[in-house]
């Protein structure tokens, strides 16, 4: 079954037919060619998360499987509350939203939000690869207005991405987890030190959004050596890659390969807010 996206406009459900997502009162969204939905709102449009290019470099350095063990602690965290229903808030391209339903059930249902419709156009076509169209609605959306209706999920996944706890609250049921991934202090450290003069370390936060109890943290940290291409992608998913001088990018280009410390914050945090 797929989840069930609501109106941007006012709220209702949406009907999705082989074109179209329409509501009681006539609103309609188009389905894009590649199988997702706009459902920003004019004065959203403008901002488009994530490029092109920083989705298509996130896509190829994932697919080496640099981020496996990740994915693998994310599933184990998740496996036993079984969810139903599951919306990856910030969900890029997909790698984690479709890997994570691979090892659930096939009854369960996924929506992918993200604000990139580059994002979502390569999301959709990864579920249509891996035979979990059935299974999923993708739809460009901010983090801070959800598509999704009030109570309808049972697992929330952000991982990288904006975190706004009243919406997250909002859409998760009472008890329902909310499965946050973050950078620790040294990942990507030697990336750093290879690009900048001075590399800083990053400045986690382990606590729970407002509304939601800190029920688990796992700290997954493990060294990957990275080469050739992979090594200019995985610069090119970050958002140093933007703000980075070309002589500093330079640097990397010399580079044929590099050990990496990896190091991510997983934390499981539990709906607490009243209804
Ligand atoms: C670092 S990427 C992480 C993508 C994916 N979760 C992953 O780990 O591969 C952050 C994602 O958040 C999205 N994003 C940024 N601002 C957003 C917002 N306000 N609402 C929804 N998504 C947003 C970006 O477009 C991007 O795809
Ligand atoms: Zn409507």
């Amino acid at each position: 079954m797929k989840p069930t996206l609501i109106c941007p406009v006012c709220g209702e459900a949406l009907v999705p037919d082989a074109q179209t997502y329409r509501c009681v009162r006539g609103h309609c969204f188009d389905r894009s060619k590649y199988g997702y939905v706009n459902l920003l709102q004019k004065q959203k449009k403008k901002l488009r998360g994530d490029d092109a290019e920083m989705i298509r470099a996130r896509r190829d350095f994932l697919e080496s499987g640099a981020y496996q063990p990740l994915l693998d602690a994310a599933a184990q965290a998740v496996s036993a509350a079984a969810p139903e229903q599951i919306a990856d808030i910030g969900c890029g391209e997909g790698w984690y939203s479709c890997g994570l339903l691979h090892r659930l059930s096939a009854d369960t249902a996924l929506a992918g939000i993200d604000i990139s419709p580059d994002a979502l156009r390569y999301a959709a076509k990864r579920a249509a690869n891996e035979a979990l169209t059935a299974q999923t609605e993708w739809a460009a959306a901010s983090v801070n207005r959800l598509p999704l209706g009030t109570g309808s999920c049972d697992l929330l996944l952000n991982f990288f991405a904006p975190c706004e706890a009243g919406e997250f609250a909002r859409i998760l049921r009472r008890d329902g987890i909310l499965l946050r991934a973050i950078p620790l202090e040294r990942h990507l450290w030697e990336l750093k030190a290879a690009v900048y003069d001075v590399p800083y370390e990053n400045r986690p936060v382990i606590a729970a959004p407002e509304g939601f109890a800190l029920c688990d943290v796992q700290r997954i940290e493990y060294r990957f050596s990275v080469t050739g291409q992979s090594l200019h992608d995985l610069f090119a998913m970050t958002p140093y890659a933007h703000k980075t001088a070309p002589e500093h990018i330079a640097r990397l280009n010399a580079l044929q390969s590099l050990e990496v410390q990896a190091a991510f914050g997983l934390l499981l945090c539990r709906r607490t807010a009243a209804d």
